[in-house]
């Protein structure tokens, strides 16, 4: 697939499906302690994706109703902006329809797991949380409990408004060993040198060189059989987005593209192994591994950092 370079108005509504998706990732952050499974920040998930679905159900109908009694007030019509199938309702609209254009903008803007049932085998579940040596992809289990001492990465991706957010966080469950704290937060780092570089101008060579010497610099490897990628109206669009590589080389940036960039780093050699499941991908020497991932938008002002709630145009 050829690049989707984004549309301000489209960047803009990936920013608030990147808020959203934060919102409910930062709630399983604080939720990982001990005792807790990985089926219940699973559950989590479901539950803030129901939440924020309704929400924006709420408001498209509101929305409906209000240019179905006509003289919509002002918000309203800010509102239908967005949910823009809204602006044909008039007072003389049969309900059938206003159902029916209902049902069209709930389709196009509402929240959904951009995770559960894709590919094949279809993923069985709306975040991925990968324990310890897991570099990425584990499976939530019931029977799958966080103890003292834990690294947990947590992946998560939504789609609202039909464009996609992906963001991932590894989180320290309470004592974790000085090693594994350097190596979360190694990787945390190489996420940031990324997001720095992501200017127009620059080229996915430079992004992919930056994360490699800098994992290396601090005696980690960086893994190669998973990479970041293009995101929008398809969760995985190009262009690749490799954690090595050469400066210099490989596509430019342009203004209006979006790429999640997200580094996995493993504390011993970058050779991966997939588990039975077909899917839990694991450091074949088992060794630690960490991964964390934001959704960034490349504009003419600098990297926007679409599921950091602190960002704005221009300031990662
Ligand atoms: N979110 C992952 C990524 O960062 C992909 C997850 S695959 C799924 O690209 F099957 F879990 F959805
Ligand atoms: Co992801
Ligand atoms: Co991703």
């Amino acid at each position: 697939m050829r690049i989707q370079l984004k549309s301000r108005e489209e960047i803009r509504l990936q920013r608030e499906s990147g808020l959203v998706a934060a919102s409910i990732l930062d709630d399983m952050c604080k939720a990982a302690k001990p005792g807790v499974s990985t089926w219940d920040l699973d559950r989590m998930a479901r539950a803030g994706i129901d939440k924020h679905a309704k929400a924006i159900e709420a408001k498209i109908y509101e929305c409906a109703r209000a240019f179905a009694r006509g003289k919509p007030p002002l918000e309203m019509v800010e509102l239908a902006k967005t949910f823009s199938g809204v602006r044909d309702i008039t007072p003389e609209t049969t309900t059938a329809k206003v159902d029916d254009i209902v049902r069209g903008e709930i389709d196009q803007h509402t929240v959904k797991s951009a995770f559960l049932n894709y590919a094949y085998p279809p993923y069985p579940a709306v975040v991925c949380t990968s324990i310890n040596e897991v570099i990425v992809h584990g499976i939530p289990r019931k029977n799958e409990v966080l103890r003292d001492g834990d690294v947990i990465g947590i992946d998560f991706g939504i789609f609202m408004h039909g464009l996609c957010a992906d963001t991932a966080r590894t989180v320290m469950i309470g004592n974790v060993s000085p090693a594994n704290r350097k190596l979360v937060e190694t990787t945390e780092k190489c996420l940031d040198v990324a997001i720095d570089l992501c200017r127009v101008g620059n080229r996915i060579g430079d992004l992919g060189a930056a994360v490699e010497k800098y994992a290396k610099t601090h005696g980690y490897s960086v893994v190669t059989k998973f990479v970041g990628h293009g995101t929008g109206r398809q969760m995985h669009e190009d262009p690749q987005v490799p954690n090595f590589g050469t400066a210099g080389s490989g596509k430019r940036l342009k203004s209006g593209l979006v790429i999640a960039v997200e580094p996995m780093v493993n504390a011993g050699a970058p050779d991966v192994e997939t588990l039975d499941d077909q899917w839990t991908a694991v450091t074949k020497d088992r060794s630690m591994s960490a991964h964390f991932e934001h959704t960034i938008a490349i504009l003419d002002e600098g990297p926007w950092v679409l599921t950091r709630p602190t960002s704005t145009p221009g300031n990662p």
